[in-house]
C-alpha cells in the first residue's frame, strides 16, 4: 500500500487489509509506504488511527517508512492510491519497476477511470471516515477478485 506521507492513507489501508486477509484466512504479507520521506518513523496520522480504531482496527504501532526499489522485489502487488504516487514508484523503482505489480488501489471499484484515494491530510474527521470507505470497499474487492482469478 503506497501514498505520499504513509501516515493517512497508506497505514489505512495496510490496517484494513491486514483485517480483511485474516477475515478470509489467508495468509498475506502487507505493509505499507511512503514515496516521501517526511514522515519516516512517525506513526499513522491521529484522524487515520481514530477511523481505524472506530472500525476496530489497530494501527498505532504502524510507522511510516519510505518506499525503497526493493520494494518492488519484495511484494507481488504495490497499490497505489495516486497518480502521483504511481510516477514515484516508477521514479524510485529505477530499473526494478516491473509494471505487472502496480496498480491503482481503486481500478477494481472503478475500473479504467484512474480514480484517486483523496488526500485527507489537511482535510476533516468526515474526510477520513470517506476515504475508510473507499479503501475498506476497495480492500474487499481486491481480495474477491485475487480468489476468483485463483492466482
Ligand atoms: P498521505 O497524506 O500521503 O495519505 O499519507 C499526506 C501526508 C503528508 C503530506 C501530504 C499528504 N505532507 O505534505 O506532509
Amino acid at each position: 500500500m503506497v501514498c505520499l506521507g504513509n501516515i493517512c492513507r497508506s497505514p489505512l489501508a495496510e490496517g484494513i487489509m491486514r483485517q480483511r486477509v485474516l477475515e478470509a484466512g489467508l495468509n498475506w504479507e502487507i505493509d505499507s509506504a511512503g514515496t516521501a520521506f517526511y514522515h519516516a518513523g512517525e506513526p499513522p496520522h491521529i484522524l487515520s488511527q481514530q477511523v481505524a480504531q472506530q472500525n476496530g482496527i489497530d494501527i498505532s504501532k504502524l510507522r511510516c517508512r519510505q518506499f525503497i526499489p526493493e520494494d518492488m522485489l519484495e511484494f507481488d502487488r504495490i497499490y497505489v492510491m495516486d497518480g502521483d504516487n504511481y510516477l514515484n514508484v516508477t521514479r524510485i523503482s529505477g530499473p526494478l519497476w516491473d509494471g505487472n505489480k502496480v496498480k491503482w488501489m481503486l481500478h477494481e471499484l472503478f475500473p479504467d477511470q484512474n480514480k484517486p484515494v483523496p488526500d485527507p491530510y489537511f482535510g476533516t474527521q468526515g474526510d477520513f471516515e470517506k476515504v475508510f470507505d473507499l479503501l475498506n470497499n476497495a480492500c474487499l474487492r481486491n481480495i474477491d477478485k485475487y480468489l476468483q482469478a485463483g492466482e
